[in-house]
């Protein structure tokens, strides 16, 4: 027996974790520890939420609360989704926690004391109008790398180079949009070129590293290291532990990788035993994995290697099995992509062992792979539930209902062709797990249930029950050995059914006791065999929506409200003339200028909610990019956009109109990219705008936050996205807004 410490990469605590997460970090390091333990090493298993830095506070300021709220909110989701997931951390710690603010200081003080840390005049960015620095996520422009658009000031997600303040192109900031300065500031920087021979040395031998994380630690090695910044001009962070260093915080990398190290010490704190962690950090002959989406290789592979050598008496990294990235679509599956992703909505509909499967036997694990709600259902319903799923239910329900408990074992002649798959299949399987392959390792698995289900055709135990019973039994003796073995060698992959499996066995324990030793051992006389039910169950899916992966790549929400609206083309106008509509009593026939060469031609069923007097010379808004259509023998090319809460009970309509007066023409794309393009109006009635009082940054219809509630007017028009709620505005200060009472929630059309 030996130890293992299992480390997982922090995710930020400024969002709910989605599928990229646990395909790409979480789940793999859960199938590791699992697989270890079976083997029968003690695992230490290590994470939590990455709780400080630049996503943290720009989450807060859009949602207009503190950063400590964002921090905790997230923590707790994220905590309990990984816990539904089956995912057992040996501690799920946060960063921001007292052990880890000492451990941290305590790091950054001996890193100073023994020259690894200087201080430095730097350049940062600064932004005039804000009168702030800007740390890292504040400011976004194009990668001098790869030339990838809208990447942030610290690292480029597409290419993963670490970037510097000064390096990006065309920077911005994206509280105010202007260019930021380069001003000059003070900060600690860690002394990395210092490593850089010990750094070699440690790579030398890793030729066990997956061959995108040896290579782009290689790269980055003969580039030359630099060294880098690691303190930030912001106060939510862990304090520089230096006087005089007030309003600054250590950066929040520097900070997070150290909280593998520091829950390791909460955690040995926390069972009463506050040496424990020793054992796995200072035994040199202890293996540390680190589980990381390949974003984070260098951090792993490099700065934080750097940092143990220069606490010294630490363990290293032994391997970083950094995965690639689940794609959507063509782009990295993202909350803003792919529907709801997230592990809650996800769990609330699919068991975690559906998910663990899926995301298991489509790992990023080499190179990127592919997310759609339809392959999804594919392999859950061609490959676990008909393979896997099908051959346990078949065996149990036969051997329960016929002999109602285990039968006789068959003699080892009898069985021995059997044995020897599971052995052949064990040791392919133990293989590549050792390796951290999980998805050929779950491939194997598969493979015994195709096996399986042959043999169970080949010997017909059917047939066998009504000429032979007793050797009927024995041939369901030799396929209940398989259904033991297929358990527990799926339990680290889906434990939870797993271990249904091996209760509807009846034969005691757990699998954790069994442990792969006892798998191939014969089956003990068990007790009555309860009733059993498919531990998997087909995916049927509700409705088409859930099918929204076949729309094309590179559009930037693939489905849902904002991308709808992105389709609209909504124009401020003015209403220049006004007739009755010759052959429709409700409907007036208007000429609307929106800033074209000729005013639009709209007819609009308003005649009772507005007089003549009224719409004359009104500001209104356009749908402009309707198909045109007849009504009642009369074109209309548009709509204006009126409020209507006929829905809600009332019965008012109301017509949009432009906050502050802008120019015909002006466009209300709330400062989305749009790709308008001529849409029916069912296309329209799919994007949600509604009408609502707002009241200190809050959309009071389902108080929602609002991104950005800068002059705003008393009530206004949103577009509302999952958690998102955008002002219907010019993107300049003009918000669609109606001028008198509606009810709050009130839709438009
Ligand atoms: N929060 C980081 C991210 O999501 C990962 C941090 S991993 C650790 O990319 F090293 F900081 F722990
Ligand atoms: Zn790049």
């Amino acid at each position: 027996m030996s130890k293992v410490c299992i480390n997982i990469a922090w995710p930020y605590a400024n969002g709910k974790i989605h599928l990229g997460h646990v395909a790409g970090s979480l789940l793999p390091p859960d199938i590791f520890s699992r697989y270890n333990r079976l083997t029968g090493n003690e695992v230490l298993m290590v994470g939590g939420s990455d709780q400080h830095g630049t996503p943290i506070t720009v989450t807060a300021e859009k949602e207009h609360t503190t950063p400590e709220a964002v921090a905790e909110r997230y923590h707790e989701i994220n905590k309990k989704a990984i816990e539904d997931l089956d995912i057992e951390y040996s501690l799920f710690n946060k960063t921001h926690c007292k052990t880890h603010y000492e451990v941290v200081q305590k790091l950054f003080l001996d890193l100073l004391d023994r020259g690894y840390l200087y201080i430095k005049q730097t350049d940062q960015y600064y932004c005039v109008d804000c009168g702030r620095f800007l740390p890292d996520r504040y400011v976004e422009g194009i990668c001098p790398t790869c030339g990838a658009v809208d990447v942030r000031s610290d690292q480029c997600d597409t290419c993963g180079t670490t970037l510097e303040p000064g390096d990006l192109k065309e920077p911005h900031c994206i509280q105010c949009g202007n260019v930021p300065d380069v001003r000059q500031t003070e900060h600690y920087f860690l002394r990395l070129s210092a490593f850089r021979e010990r750094l070699l040395d440690f790579i030398a031998d890793k030729d066990h590293w997956r061959s995108n994380v040896k290579t782009f630690t290689q790269n980055w090695l003969n580039e030359g290291l630099t060294d880098r910044a690691i303190t930030r001009d912001m106060t939510w962070g862990v304090p520089v532990p230096v006087d005089g260093w007030d309003g600054k915080v250590i950066y929040v990398w520097f900070d997070a990788v150290i909280g593998y190290l520091s829950a390791s010490i909460e955690y040995s704190k926390m069972i009463g035993k506050p040496d424990y962690w020793k054992e796995f950090w200072q035994d040199p002959a202890v293996k540390h994995y680190y589980f990381v989406g390949k974003d984070n290789i260098p951090f792993h592979s490099i700065i934080w290697p750097a940092i143990l050598m220069g606490e010294g008496g630490l363990n290293l990294p032994y391997d970083i099995p950094a995965n690639e990235y689940l794609m959507f679509g063509g782009g990295k599956l993202s909350k803003s992509r792919g529907g709801a992703i997230d592990v809650p909505s996800v769990l609330k509909k699919y068991d975690a062992d559906l998910v663990r499967y899926y995301l298991s036997i489509n790992m990023p694990d080499t190179h990127d792979s592919d997310f759609s709600w339809e392959d999804f259902k594919i392999k859950i319903n061609n490959e676990l539930v008909s393979d896997l799923g099908n051959y346990y239910h078949r065996c149990l329900s036969f051997t329960q209902k016929n002999f109602g408990s285990i039968p006789d074992a068959a003699p080892p002649e009898e069985s021995a062709e059997v044995m020897e798959k599971i052995g052949s299949i064990f040791k392919e399987y133990d293989e590549h797990l050792s390796k951290c392959d999980f998805k050929k390792a779950l491939k194997a698995v598969m493979d015994l249930a195709h096996f399986a289900n042959k043999y169970f055709d080949q010997s017909k135990p059917w047939a066998l029950l009504k000429s032979d019973k007793e050797a009927c039994g024995r041939v369901m003796n030799t396929n209940l050995r398989i259904v033991k073995a297929l358990a527990v060698m799926s339990w680290p992959y889906m434990p939870r059914s797993s271990e249904k499996i091996w209760e509807y066995l009846a034969i005691g324990g757990t699998i954790e006791e069994c442990g792969y030793e006892g798998m191939t051992s014969p089956l003990p006389r068990g007790a009555a065999m309860p009733e059993p039910v498919p531990v998997y169950k087909k995916v049927e899916f509700e409705d088409e929506k859930e099918k929204l992966n076949k729309v094309p790549a590179a559009e930037p929400d693939i489905a849902g409200p904002f991308a709808d609206f992105r389709r609209l083309d909504l124009r401020a106008g003015t209403v220049v003339s006004v007739q009755d509509h010759p052959d429709a009593d409700k409907l007036y026939l208007l000429s609307v200028d929106i800033g074209e060469e000729s005013p639009r031609q709209i007819v609009a069923g308003l005649k009772a909610y507005y007089p003549r007097e009224r719409m004359l010379g009104r500001k209104v808004l356009v749908v402009s990019n309707l198909k045109p259509a007849k009504l009642r023998g009369i074109m209309s090319s548009g709509m204006l956009l009126a409020a209507d809460d006929e829905d809600m009970g009332g019965s008012a309509v109301l017509l949009l109109t432009p906050s502050k007066e802008v120019p015909n023409g002006t466009k209300f794309s709330s400062g989305m990219d749009s790709s308008p393009s001529r849409i029916e109006y069912k296309d329209f009635q799919r994007a949600v705008l509604k009408v609502s009082t707002v009241r200190d940054g809050t959309f009071v219809a389902g108080s929602r936050k609002l991104e950005s509630a800068e002059g705003c007017p008393p009530r206004a028009v949103a577009v509302i996205d999952g958690d998102r709620t955008v002002l219907l505005s010019d993107g300049n200060g003009s918000v669609a807004t109606v001028d008198s009472e509606i009810r709050d929630g009130a839709g438009v059309r």
